[in-house]
């Protein structure tokens, strides 16, 4: 297992290298060291969250103190990954210096390594003043759902004519501006690939094909945890919806019939013969041990 803390020297080697980036998804302390564990390269803290662990329709609503909230907590269960905390929507777009004040509370209260934000060249004066201040930035085009009304919805990008052009301008100004890696989301994989041999900066593509330097998924799709959901680029993993469903409806079925809790998973007034020492602790990190 890798141990070493992946920083954005660490990308841009991979990038050199080719060996290709994983990042996921992580909202919480358990995921975080579940996904850092399986060696994930880079935690994102998303603003995906709005729609995943608080059930709206669209990013949008999630503000810059939720973000922090949930980026200390990854913060607590990542060792070697690269966190990124996602700028919200409303957080950075008003002014430099709202950007900037932002993405310090994400670094400084939120323990993130790096900040993401969404839109090319018309915030590349941003980038260049946050890499200036030491904040590393990860840039985030195509598919930006914070413009979800703009694009008239979660659309493809860059079929339109000049759309190609538009992408790889813009991945450019973010490259020239420090970005040290960009996001490239829900673009057709030509021009992901045109981008990724443009940029000197890792590219990590969702819903953009195999030609980018890495890739990330929402972890929840991956796991598959909502089974109503199934876009186009997402694997699923695993099937949680279902194993999740099966073992609550056996804790159910166990509860109202008495079959849990059993005597092994109680406490006696007196544990003679039992495991059990007078001053046990409920909680232990130790299976089988009281
Ligand atoms: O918010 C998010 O999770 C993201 C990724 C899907 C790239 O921006």
């Amino acid at each position: 297992m890798k141990t070493t803390k992946v920083t954005i020297h660490t990308l841009q080697t991979m990038k050199q290298h080719g060996e290709r980036i994983a990042m996921l998804t992580a909202y919480d302390a358990t995921f975080a060291r579940l996904l850092d564990e399986a060696g994930a390269d880079i935690l994102l803290v998303g603003d995906s969250l709005g729609m995943v662990i608080q059930g709206h329709e669209t990013t949008l609503p999630v503000t810059l103190d939720e973000m922090i909230y949930h980026c200390r907590a990854v913060a607590r269960g990542a060792r070697r990954a690269q966190i990124v905390g996602d700028m919200p929507f409303g957080s950075y777009q008003a002014s430099i210096d709202q950007g900037l004040a932002a993405a310090a509370r994400m670094i400084k209260e939120g323990g993130a390594h790096a900040v993401k934000l969404e839109g090319g060249a018309q915030h590349a004066e941003l980038v260049r003043r946050l890499v200036a201040m030491g904040i590393p930035v990860m840039g985030h085009i195509g598919l930006t759902p914070q413009s979800f009304h703009q694009m008239g919805g979660f659309k493809v990008q860059g079929r339109e004519p000049g759309g190609r052009q538009r992408l790889l301008d813009d991945a450019l100004a973010l490259a020239d501006a420090g970005a040290y890696a960009i996001v490239l989301e829900g673009i057709p994989s030509e021009i992901a690939r045109e981008i990724t041999a443009a940029v000197g900066v890792p590219t990590i593509g969702i819903g953009a094909g195999a030609g980018c330097d890495g890739q990330v998924l929402v972890c929840y799709d991956l796991l598959g945890m909502d089974d109503t959901f199934k876009p186009k680029f997402v694997r699923r993993y695993e099937q949680l919806s279902v194993r999740i469903r099966t073992a609550v409806q056996s804790y159910v079925d166990d509860v109202r019939s008495g079959a849990f809790p059993s005597a092994q998973e109680s406490f006696a007034l007196d544990p003679a013969g039992a495991a059990a020492a007078p001053d046990a602790k409920v909680y232990s990190t130790v299976a089988g041990k009281p």
